[in-house]
């Protein structure tokens, strides 16, 4: 898809200093994800990747009520085997970008992050919720699994118990019982919540950019490793960083006891 923001239908995009929010902007269907929302998130999210201007991204729901209630009910009530099966490769591909992003990428749960919702949301480096959030996978309870992503990453992130416990009941929890399982990060009334979201985003975005890529990058590829290759895997990542300019101002500044001045290129 070609690349338009004054364009997109379903996503809205706005950007405040080097941090840019990322709106899922169907509130009549609860921010559902069909597929033009799907393609949408997509595209922004390779622009925001190449954008050295963003240093975070924050993804969030139109409206009140929720985050995203899942993708389209609609449309995979359509499916066959074939185009299940590429609806399942498109929405994983969508969640892939987002947890390889070169930039932190933090969630604001704002009302319901369901199914694909919350896949979406498992993405992200960071969640966050607002305490009348609701989380759950559900699709067992629609006769399907859910495809986005939820059974590989959930567990990896609560464990396979609770994990196993959400996907087989396709029960909801609050955002007190997710940060209670370590699902979310932290917890805030409705309207604090975008501004403690951007609080933490800016924390991140005052560190030095290639630094927060390559300890995403060690981590998010280590998690896959054995202990010993995640070890090289961070020796090495630790032997590009310090060949890097960023490396030597982010020494100098504090040396010097100065704010360090990032280059964002
Ligand atoms: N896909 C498509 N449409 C959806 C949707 C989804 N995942 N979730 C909500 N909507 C639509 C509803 O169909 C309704 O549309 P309508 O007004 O044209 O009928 C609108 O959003 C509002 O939802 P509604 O169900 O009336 O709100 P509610 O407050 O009564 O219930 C939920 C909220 C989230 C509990 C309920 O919408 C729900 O269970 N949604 C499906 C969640 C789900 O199973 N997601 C996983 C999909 S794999």
């Amino acid at each position: 898809m070609d690349f338009d923001p004054t364009r997109l239908q379903n996503v809205t995009l706005e950007q405040d200093g080097h941090l840019a929010v990322v709106t899922v902007n169907r509130p009549s269907k609860l921010n559902a994800l069909d597929d033009t929302t799907i393609a949408e998130l997509d595209c922004l999210f390779a622009k925001l990747d190449h954008d050295a201007a963003v240093g975070a991204v924050i993804v969030t729901g139109a409206g009140e009520k929720a985050f995203v209630a899942g993708a389209d009910i609609g449309v995979l009530a359509k499916q066959g085997v074939l185009d299940g099966k590429a609806n399942a490769q498109r929405g994983q591909a969508l969640t892939l970008r987002i947890e390889n992003l070169s930039k932190p990428v933090l969630a604001a749960i704002n009302g319901f992050a369901l199914g694909g919702g919350l896949e979406l949301a498992l993405a992200c480096d960071v969640r966050f919720a607002a305490v009348t959030a609701k989380l759950g996978l559900p699709e067992t309870s629609l006769g399907i699994i859910p495809g986005y992503g939820g059974t590989q990453r959930l567990p990896r992130l609560v464990g396979t118990g609770a994990a196993l416990q959400l996907i087989l009941t396709g029960d909801p929890i609050s955002a007190e019982e997710a940060l209670r399982i370590g699902l979310v990060n932290g917890v805030f009334e409705p309207a604090e919540l975008m501004n403690q979201c951007k609080a933490v985003a800016r924390r991140m975005v005052s560190r030095g950019p290639a630094a927060l890529a390559l300890a995403k990058q060690a981590v998010r590829r280590g998690v896959h490793l054995s202990l010993a290759d995640g070890l090289n895997l961070e020796a090495d990542l630790f032997g590009i960083i310090s060949s890097t300019a960023e490396m030597k101002e982010g020494m100098s500044a504090f040396l010097e006891k100065r704010k360090a001045g990032w280059k964002r290129e």
